[in-house]
């Protein structure tokens, strides 16, 4: 498919984009700053210019395109990853502004230049618990998309906010329109440098469920959402199927969830942080469980 992925150069970005060269899409990305990636045009554009995320779906993909002299192709899909990705780096204010308006500038410009697929970063934020004031416990566990999504803060705001956006936009065109709630994301070389401390220190893990996404299982995720047809609006949690931690599911239960109901029987390091649904309708089976990336975790508990 022909694919513009906006937010590309950033941590999620710079492994969802390969992931998706190589599995034959041509992508572009369209960001404020360069990715290294072959086969891979950045156009320098804001999202939060609607003259330029226009402009952009519009464009040529590369100078092999203009080269073959057919006029510019339509888009099949877009990706929107680009974002303010937590609270604290800018002001409340703008990091809401950025995400919502630049939210509906993409959406708004694909489905209405007739792409009938649109996949976007929503947030694991959006259940309220991450960036709570003090400890706030889940309704259910495992969580899952059915869960009610009140969050306290701007970012997990602008997040609920983009998903009415979504909606609506799917309503009025019937384009497939899915949000990835996504979990922490990990870059491979994060299973040294992060994991070793996540195992010694598991409790520093509780805003986010314990849970964790491997960016490139992320990027599966993404191509699952490409390659499924019909779905018409849909959010699904993103995440590997065990928690970043080395405690037991009901190790962890015993020691955070005291009263906090739990649905179904869970196996021994199953995430709290559910993913049936990305597994039963999207195919998605992950590749990298961080244990596979660790010599012996059970000797650092
Ligand atoms: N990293 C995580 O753990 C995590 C978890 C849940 C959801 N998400 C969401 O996933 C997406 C990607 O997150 P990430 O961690 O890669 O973030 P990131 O900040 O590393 O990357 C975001 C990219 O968006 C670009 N960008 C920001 N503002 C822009 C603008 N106005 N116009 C064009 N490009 C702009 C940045 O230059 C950057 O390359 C975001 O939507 C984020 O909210 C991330």
């Amino acid at each position: 498919m022909r694919i513009l992925f906006t937010g590309g150069s950033g941590k999620a970005g710079r492994h969802v984009v390969p992931y998706l060269v190589s599995k034959g899409h041509r992508v572009t990305n369209l960001d404020l700053v360069d990715l290294d990636c072959p086969g891979v045009t950045t156009l320098k554009a804001d999202i939060t210019d609607s003259g330029q995320v226009w402009n952009a779906l519009t464009m040529y993909a590369g100078f092999d395109e203009m080269q073959a002299g057919q006029g510019v192709q339509g888009y099949d899909a877009v990706v929107h990853f680009a974002a303010v990705p937590r609270i604290l780096i800018h002001p409340d204010n703008e990091t809401f502004r950025v995400n919502t308006i630049g939210t509906y500038n993409v959406i708004e410009a694909a489905v209405k230049l007739g792409i009938r697929k649109v996949i976007f970063a929503s947030s694991e934020t959006t259940y309220g618990v991450c960036f709570a004031s003090g400890t706030r416990q889940p309704e259910y566990l495992p969580i899952d998309e059915d869960h009610p999504t009140l969050p306290e803060d701007s970012y997990a705001m602008s997040k609920v906010c983009n998903e009415g956006t979504a909606r609506s936009f799917q309503a009025r065109t019937g384009a497939d329109i899915y949000g990835l709630r996504i979990n922490n994301v990990m870059e491979p070389q994060d299973y040294a440098e992060k994991f070793p401390d996540f195992i010694e220190n598991p409790d520093q893990r509780l805003r986010n469920f314990f849970a964790y996404i491997d960016a490139r299982d992320l990027g599966q995720i993404v191509d699952r959402c490409l390659a499924t047809d019909g779905l018409g609006y849909q959010v699904f949690n993103a995440s590997n199927d065990d928690h970043s931690v080395n405690l037991t599911t009901p190790e962890i239960l015993a020691r955070h969830y005291e009263g906090v109901p739990v649905r179904g029987d869970l196996g021994e390091h199953e995430t709290l942080y559910s993913n049936r649904k990305a597994r039963e309708m999207l195919g998605f089976a992950q590749e990298h469980p961080w244990r596979r990336y660790l010599d012996d975790p059970r000797g650092k508990k």
